[in-house]
Formats: C-alpha cells, sequence, structure tokens
C-alpha cells in the first residue's frame, strides 16, 4: 500500500460543460475534477488549497466511511469548518474497500456548481473480484443549470420560493450538447441542429472506444443536483455487478436506474454487429423531464467515432413508471459471501419526509423538524464536548402514528433545529424512511438518502405505511444489499440497518442537493466518548466555539 500525495487547487473557471460558457468549480483547472485512481490499503493525502475569492470550501469523499477518521469527511458544519480563501487544508484517509466512489463539495451548493469528481478504488493485488473484464470505462453523471448555484440558493430560501426547476443539460463525464443533438438527424424535428464537433471542444461527447467480442466494466457514478437518471446502450445488455462499492449477485438489465449518490459497475459484451456503433443514453426519470438525454456512442473500432448509429437512442422509461424503478431496485441483491446483518436491531428509528414551512420559507422535514447546521461542526463540539454548540434536545425517534402519509400535511409548519441523534457505539440500528405526500396534492417525490461514515443494509422496500406488524417479516435478512444509498419511492417506505460502529459526526440527507439545502436531513453522533479521545488536526475546527476554545487555551499559558 502506498500514500497518494495529491495537490488541488479549487477555482472558478470559466467553461462550457454543454456548449454554453458559464463559471464552473474547478479542480487544477479541471471540470470534472481529476479521477483518484488507488488501490485498496493505500493511504490518499489531499493537500486542499482554496482559490475562491470569496467563499470556504470542503470536499467529502463520497462512500469511503472514514474509518477512524471522521475529520476527513469534507462536510461543513458536521466534520469539519469549511477551509477559506487561501487556506490550506490537508485531507488524508484509507480506502479500504475496492469499488466506484467519487468526491464532491459539500458546502452549500457547491456540487451544483461543478465540483465533484470520481474516485476509483481498485482490487489490491492478489485480492480477486468476482468478474472478468478486458478493459474499463468511467462514466461519472451529472446535472447541469445554467443559473448560477448561488442564484439557485437564494431562489431556494426566497419567500415566495424560487425552485431550480429542471436541469438545462445531462452532463456525461462532465459533457453535455444543451443547443444541439447528436442525434437530431433521428427526430422529425428541424428545430434541433446536428451538434458538429472537431473533437476538441470542452463540451464534445465522451467517445468510448471498444473492440469486438470484448467484456468492458462501466463504472457508474451519479454526482447529480437533482436529476434520477436512466442508463441504456442501443443493442446491449448490461450485467450488474457492484452497487455502491459492494458486490451484488450479477443480473441482467436493457436498462438502469441511477440516482444521486449511488454508483454502479456493470459488465458489457460487445458481441453486436461490428460495422455500427451503439448510442449510450442518459435520461431523466422520476420528474416530468424537461431535459434532453444525453448521448454519446459505444465506439467499434475501427469505425469512426463520428459514424452515427444505425438505429435511433434507447428511450428513456416514461419518468413515472415507478414500477420499472421498483423492480429494478429489488433485484438488487448481495452476493453469496457478502456480510450479512445481525438478526435483530437494538434501536429503530422513524424518518418521516415531509415538505412543510417555516417562516414563509419552504422546508424539507423530518419527523417536521428542518435540518439547520450550525457554526460550529458537529465533530468538534462532541470531542470538546461543548455546549451550546447545537440543539441540546435530539430530534424525535418517530412520527405519530396518525400522520396521513397519503395526503397534504394538515398542518405545514415546521421548526428548524440542530439537534442530533447520539448511537450508542456498536449498536444495531434499524431507520425506516417514510415518505409521504408533499405541499401539494397527489405528489411525493423520489429522495436517495445517502449515509456517511458506513454502508447500511438495504431491507426492504413497500407501499404506504410501514407496519412493524405487517412489514418486519417481510424483511430480507437473507442477501439484503450493503450501500451507502438509497431511494424512497413515492408514498413508500426504505427500511435500513447498519451497525453504528465508526465513531464521529456523520450526516444522514436526501443526496438532491437543494432538499439537504431546505433541511432534508439529520446528524448522526456515533460513539461520542470514542470521539472524546480521538486525535483530531486542530485546523478542521478553526471556527465556532471551537476556535473560540482554542484561542482560549492558547491565551491560559
Ligand atoms: Cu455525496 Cu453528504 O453526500
Ligand atoms: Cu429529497
Amino acid at each position: 500500500a502506498k500514500t497518494r500525495h495529491l495537490r488541488w487547487e479549487v477555482d472558478y473557471k470559466y467553461w462550457s460543460p454543454d456548449c454554453v460558457e458559464g463559471a464552473v468549480m474547478s479542480i487544477n483547472g479541471q471540470f470534472p475534477g481529476p479521477i483518484i485512481r488507488a488501490v485498496v490499503g493505500d493511504t490518499i493525502s489531499v493537500e486542499l488549497t482554496n482559490k475562491l475569492a470569496t467563499e470556504g470550501v470542503v470536499i467529502h469523499w463520497h462512500g469511503i466511511r472514514q474509518l477512524g477518521t471522521p475529520w476527513a469527511d469534507g462536510t461543513a458544519s458536521i466534520s469539519q469548518c469549511p477551509i477559506n480563501p487561501g487556506e490550506i487544508f490537508t485531507y488524508r484517509f484509507k480506502v479500504d474497500k475496492a469499488g466506484t466512489y467519487f468526491y464532491h463539495g459539500h458546502y452549500g451548493m457547491q456540487r451544483s456548481a461543478g465540483l465533484y469528481g470520481s474516485l476509483i478504488v481498485q482490487a489490491g493485488e492478489g485480492e480477486k473480484e468476482p468478474f472478468h473484464y478486458d478493459g474499463e470505462f468511467n462514466l461519472l453523471l451529472s446535472d447541469w443549470w445554467h443559473k448560477s448555484s448561488h442564484e439557485q440558493e437564494l431562489g431556494l430560501s426566497s419567500v415566495p420560493f424560487r425552485w431550480i426547476g429542471e436541469p438545462q443539460s445531462l452532463l456525461i463525464n462532465g459533457r453535455g450538447q444543451y443547443n444541439c443533438s447528436l442525434a437530431a438527424s433521428y427526430r422529425n424535428s428541424t428545430s434541433t441542429a446536428q451538434c458538429q464537433f472537431r473533437g476538441r471542444e470542452q463540451c464534445a461527447p465522451f467517445i468510448l472506444p471498444v473492440l469486438p467480442n470484448k467484456t468492458y466494466r462501466l463504472r457508474l457514478a451519479s454526482s447529480t443536483a437533482l436529476a434520477s437518471l436512466n442508463l441504456a446502450i442501443g443493442g446491449h445488455k448490461m450485467v450488474v455487478v457492484e452497487a455502491d462499492g459492494n458486490f451484488v449477485q450479477p443480473f441482467a438489465v436493457d436498462d438502469l436506474d441511477i440516482y444521486s449518490g449511488e454508483s454502479y459497475s456493470v459488465l458489457i459484451t460487445t458481441d453486436q454487429d461490428p460495422r455500427q456503433n451503439y448510442w449510450i443514453a442518459v435520461g431523466v426519470r422520476g420528474r416530468p423531464p424537461n431535459t434532453s438525454q444525453a448521448l454519446t456512442v459505444l465506439n467499434y473500432r475501427p469505425n469512426s467515432a463520428s459514424k452515427l448509429p444505425a438505429s435511433p437512442p434507447p428511450t428513456t422509461p416514461l419518468w413515472n413508471d415507478y414500477n420499472h424503478s421498483k423492480s429494478f431496485s429489488t433485484k438488487i441483491l448481495a452476493l453469496a459471501g457478502s456480510p450479512r446483518p445481525p438478526a435483530t436491531h437494538d434501536r429503530r428509528i422513524f424518518l418521516l419526509n415531509t415538505q412543510s414551512k417555516f417562516s414563509g420559507q419552504t422546508k424539507w422535514s423530518i419527523n417536521n423538524i428542518s435540518l439547520s447546521l450550525p457554526p460550529t461542526p458537529y465533530l468538534g463540539a462532541l470531542k470538546y464536548n461543548l455546549h451550546g454548540a447545537f440543539e441540546a434536545r435530539s430530534p424525535p425517534e418517530s412520527f405519530p402514528a396518525d400522520y396521513d402519509v397519503m395526503h397534504q400535511p394538515a398542518n405545514p409548519n415546521t421548526t428548524v433545529g440542530s439537534g442530533i441523534y447520539t448511537l450508542a457505539l456498536n449498536t444495531t440500528v434499524d431507520i425506516i424512511l417514510q415518505n409521504a405526500n408533499t405541499l401539494s396534492a397527489n405528489t411525493s417525490e423520489i429522495h436517495p438518502w445517502h449515509l456517511h461514515g458506513h454502508d447500511f443494509w438495504v431491507l426492504g422496500y413497500g407501499e404506504g405505511k410501514f407496519t412493524a406488524e405487517d412489514d418486519d417479516k417481510r424483511l430480507n435478512l437473507k442477501n439484503p444489499p450493503l450501500r451507502n444509498t438509497a431511494v424512497i419511492f413515492p408514498y413508500g417506505w426504505t427500511a435500513l440497518r447498519f451497525v453504528a460502529d465508526n465513531p464521529g459526526a456523520w450526516a444522514f440527507h436526501c443526496h438532491i442537493e437543494p432538499h439537504l439545502h431546505m433541511g432534508m436531513g439529520v446528524v448522526l453522533a456515533v460513539g461520542a466518548d470514542a470521539v472524546g479521545k480521538m486525535k483530531i488536526p486542530s485546523e478542521a475546527l478553526t471556527c465556532g466555539l471551537t476556535a473560540k476554545m482554542m484561542a482560549a487555551n492558547n491565551g491560559g499559558h
């Protein structure tokens, strides 16, 4: 195992992700940020310099559990203070599990501004992955707006509320086409021009060159701010083998749903007519789509990459065909031999997801509390047992039994809070995520929930309100998949189990960035005593009450 030293500078830059120029967050001048490739057991050391003129920054390593290094999790107000303009902060952490991951900004809406990139952890030498392939490609999927993230943010907190709307473009490895289509010639519309590329444009599609009769691994990850996506390849089946850095029982699909925060590996075999090229298409699911598909080409060599496929791009399933999505999600099961969940839980927390109102603002609430992050990072407050850094009272463990999840809330008013759930070390915790109707009649949305610091087992999905009497016996304790992100479907519930074995302060939240910004998350404190004994670099904590405490200590001797 080695240590991989990286020096990064974060800055804004003019860039044309979808052929329209705008301000984009870049790392070392690149968008998306550089791909990190490492081997299991390696230590990653990123010396990050904030070159932004007027904002702080942090970077979260999504899917890396940060065993023993909670201070390197990169969540502003939770694991560290934002790094100020001109300052340097060094993230140092171990990658202990092979898989497909990514990293992204976790302060304000910096992910929407383009602060993300891929993190690939390869199996160690002598370690075998349970499948074979001849080559691999990495596709990081995202969505893109022409309005700046700052203006989006302003709209979300304004009264009246201004929603960010649907993205202008979907991007594959940071590349999309807004004002033209690669597939224009297949559509009987004169409104869309055919895209013309010389090949070196920032928005030129990321082509996948392949040879016939080989097997390729596609690593897919979604860092979208909002969109739930579906990916399909014309004429080719995909065999799903990995989800969120965990191996799954292989299964074949024609198309695959991927929600923000998720990652997959799929295998494809290039067994189609080698004289043709084939479309790779990515479209929006779960919201009435207003965004064109992202397209690129599976290019059978030696055909020219610009040879258009013989048939039109695969169509994305209807946005509200939730049965299609559910049938995909429930096919994902752990590979035989994977760790199994404890048979029982020590504690079960119910989290009701509702849309709500606070002083005229539109919010998302969990058990009727909308998360508002405090200026002192929770991790520092726990370490030094600082009172007043966040609300002392824990949020509720459940919601009123008679709450009607099928209709708009009878009382939409919520409170805003910073309280946390305290979990005893090594306890088995169930979380039942319960979806409900939003503030609009007959509306319930998809929310992909992501846990920091741990993977969880997805024990099951169901419709309506979860009841232990009916639903406990339907939970899968035999081969549930381990993941770090799981979706709740409209009007449904999702049951998760995990062992709280990693001391720290961990975010658990909807991965839709504007939803998190509107309060859709909770904070879990695991093993507070162990945190107290932990060494935490003081540079992580030089803000809020921890900064005051450090200043007082220094003055004292
Ligand atoms: Cu990728 Cu807290 O998120
Ligand atoms: Cu959400």
